[in-house]
């Protein structure tokens, strides 16, 4: 049966540790074959924008994402795995990459950054795992900054599907249908709703 949003517990736990190294090994297989900045190429990052990469994982993403915003942009990378934290560290002191910082968050709620300070979001690989997708889609569509991206992806889900859920709320609205991804802009104006908290 399927299960309606609010019916999911309310923030996620991290899943076991030797799965989720299991799936960063997968990953390394998964990006020599398609290096992730393929999928980047669909999404308008600038340089010195400010992107979140929410459920980053082991940080496939992260190098690229640092490259595209450059020096005066900002990655911040959102988990809820302790370990995807040490693995993100990691990569980024090894490749000096000082625009990169690290985000443990709740599962939900990302206090430490600021209503409308975020150019880009990423949701990628991870809506599916999401526990209260409405919850954060409320708290991207926070620190989003009017005119700012919320580009998604998910291969364990149907596309429409996909679509359908991120606009559930009413506070994004699909702006492209991407090869790889999905791009859509915060309603402004829209009071993200409670469902979250
Ligand atoms: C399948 S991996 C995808 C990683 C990365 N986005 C990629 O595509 O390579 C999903 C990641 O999302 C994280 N995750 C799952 N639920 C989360 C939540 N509620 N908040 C933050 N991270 C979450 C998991 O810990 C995992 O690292």
């Amino acid at each position: 049966m399927t299960q309606a949003i609010n019916e999911r517990p309310a923030v996620n736990r991290p899943m076991p540790g030797i799965f989720f190294q299991g799936m960063a090994a997968m990953f390394k297989v998964r990006d020599w074959f398609r290096p992730r900045g393929v999928l980047l190429d669909e999404i308008p990052l600038r340089a010195g924008d400010t992107v979140l990469d929410f459920g980053c994982g082991p940080g496939s993403y992260i190098p690229e994402l640092a490259a595209r915003v450059g020096k005066n942009g900002v990655v911040i990378a959102v988990d809820i795995h302790p370990l995807a934290m040490q693995r993100v560290e990691t990569l980024a002191r090894r490749n000096g990459l000082n625009n990169v910082k690290p985000y443990l968050s709740d599962g939900v709620h990302l206090p430490d950054l600021d209503d409308a300070s975020v150019d880009v979001a990423l949701l990628f690989d991870v809506f599916h795992m999401l526990g209260n997708q409405a919850g954060i889609l409320v708290e991207i569509h926070r620190i989003l900054r009017p005119g700012g991206i919320l580009a998604v992806n998910d291969p364990h889900m149907n596309p429409d599907d996909l679509v359908r859920r991120v606009m559930r709320g009413g506070n994004f609205k699909l702006v492209k249908r991407g090869v790889h991804s999905c791009t859509f802009v915060p309603v402004v104006g829209q009071i993200a709703g409670g469902a979250a908290r």
